[in-house]
């Protein structure tokens, strides 16, 4: 490889994996209000798969499987990595959606979820819409705020919880324990729009109380009174406790009596369950507190904007937002300059996120294509990382020979510097993902390239997806 003049100065730190800082002190971040309206939308559209399915989203059933597909094409079209993992029970087959948002150190991972099925008598509308549909909303808005968290966040959406919590064991079970040790915090919320509510936070975490202590407070600073309730594993966090893993939850009550003391403290009626519908056809879209709804999704939110920034030890990339503009290629070539039809949503190649992706090269004819973005990376950055995802294959049959190459290049002014080099030697047809460290670009705008070249005969296709530029 020729050198390009910064390349000798800047050294092999630039292409290494090392660039990461240390995470800083916990402190408070700001959470957005999570949308009611939104979250109301979502209720609607369990409410009309249920109808159109014989009036439930039971397991086995298909007003399950249109929840779960449902739910995971939300979540796709948001850019997240989503996985439908079918199990079998008694009653059918049943299926997990699991979601994870691609950004984050892999290494400590904060879970949030809900169980999507409803029994058989009816929609499930409460029991758990209402939860499925507020931390879909919260996943969805994290998604488009253009937050780079410093931990991994997944969010699970768990079938078969109504036969016995089978989808958040099965999850559990098939998880490799190398998986399983990097999960800091598993969070569920399951019933949070009891029409008679409640403010439960769940008090069954043998594991450590900090996410229990933050809910308190979180609800105390909007004045809202909280109850500790024992829930002896009632719901999925059980299958994570078992593990080990820190749990946490809010609950908005079943069928459970409502004592007057509780009555006087959260309004509603007195010596009346808090969820009369509970487990009943009655379960409906008219069986929800919209109040409670409210702010039980402002607590998920706020645990989860809080706890994608919490502090685990790890290395992470600058947390500051991304400074690409269209980093994933969703909205097209829009904000990307160079050759044209590189930008693609063509269904021969998997995008790492979404549908759309950057596709370098892969005809086989010798010639060059590029695409990149200019950047403004502020004078005042203390760390500056470039990262993407990228996915290798080709026909190519040699393991020495390079023949041709993708260049991860940064264009200040008349200086082009070359950041990475992969070749059809680097063939790997899973993404990975590479950072590099730019911070000897501060106070510079300058252009992130990706570079092709292809030789005559013989193709290597270079798929670039999620591009971020982070500072701190
Ligand atoms: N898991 C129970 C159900 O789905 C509801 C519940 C949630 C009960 C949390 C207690 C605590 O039927
Ligand atoms: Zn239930
Ligand atoms: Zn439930
Ligand atoms: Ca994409």
């Amino acid at each position: 490889m020729l050198k390009s003049p910064l390349y000798g100065v800047l050294g092999t730190a630039l292409v290494a994996t090392a660039v990461l800082v240390p995470g800083s002190p916990a402190q408070a971040v700001d959470s957005p209000d999570i949308s009611v309206t939104n979250t109301k939308a979502h209720l609607d559209q369990l409410q009309s798969i249920a109808t159109a399915n014989s009036g439930n989203r039971y397991t086995g059933r298909p007003g399950y499987l249109a929840s779960a597909n449902w739910v995971k094409s939300k979540l796709d079209a948001a850019g997240f990595t989503t996985t439908l993992q079918s199990f079998s029970t008694s009653a059918g087959t049943s299926y997990n959606v699991i979601a994870e948002w691609p950004q984050g150190d892999a290494n400590h991972v904060v879970m949030t979820g809900s169980h999507l099925d409803s029994v058989s008598a009816g929609p499930g509308i409460n029991d758990n819409g209402s939860g499925s549909a507020g931390v879909l909303e919260t996943a969805l808005a994290y998604a488009a705020s253009g937050q780079v968290p410093k931990n991994r966040l997944r969010f699970g959406f768990w079938g078969a919880e109504e036969l016995g919590l089978l989808g958040s064991k099965y999850y559990v079970n098939n998880l490799p324990s190398a998986e399983r040790a990097k999960i800091e915090l598993y969070m569920n919320y399951d019933m949070i729009a009891s029409p008679n509510p409640g403010y439960f936070i769940y008090d069954d975490n043998p594991a450590g109380n900090g996410a229990r202590d933050d809910l308190k407070s979180y609800f105390t600073g909007k004045s809202i009174q909280t109850e500790y309730i024992d829930v002896q594993g009632r719901s999925d966090h059980a299958a994570f406790r078992s593990l080990g893993i820190p749990t946490a939850g809010t609950f908005s009550g079943a069928e459970e009596i409502k004592t007057s003391a509780q009555a006087t403290k959260w309004g509603g009626t007195a010596n009346t369950a808090f969820d009369a519908c509970y487990h009943r056809s009655c379960d409906t879209i008219n069986n929800l507190n919209l109040t409670s709804l409210d702010r039980q999704i402002d607590a998920i939110g706020h645990m989860v904007w809080n706890y994608a920034q919490k502090d685990y030890g790890g290395t992470v990339p600058p947390t500051g937002p991304n400074l690409i503009q269209n980093p994933g290629f969703e909205s097209g070539a829009v904000n990307w300059t160079g050759t044209s039809g590189v930008v693609t949503n063509s269904s021969s190649k998997p995008a790492h996120a979404g549908t759309y992706k950057a596709w370098l090269q892969g005809n086989g004819n010798t010639s060059t294509e590029n695409i990149g973005q200019s950047v403004a990376i502020p004078s005042t950055a203390t760390a500056a990382a470039l990262s993407l995802w990228i996915r290798i294959d080709t026909a190519e049959t040699t393991s020495s020979t390079v023949y041709d190459t993708v260049k991860v290049q940064v264009v200040d002014g008349s200086t082009t510097t070359t950041l990475a080099t992969y070749s059809n030697l680097n063939k790997n047809t899973t993404y990975t993902q590479k950072t590099f460290d730019v911070l000897a670009y501060k106070g510079k705008t300058v252009t992130v390239k990706f570079l092709g070249n292809e030789d005559s005969s013989l193709q290597t296709s270079f798929v670039i997806d999620d591009v971020a530029l982070t500072t701190g």
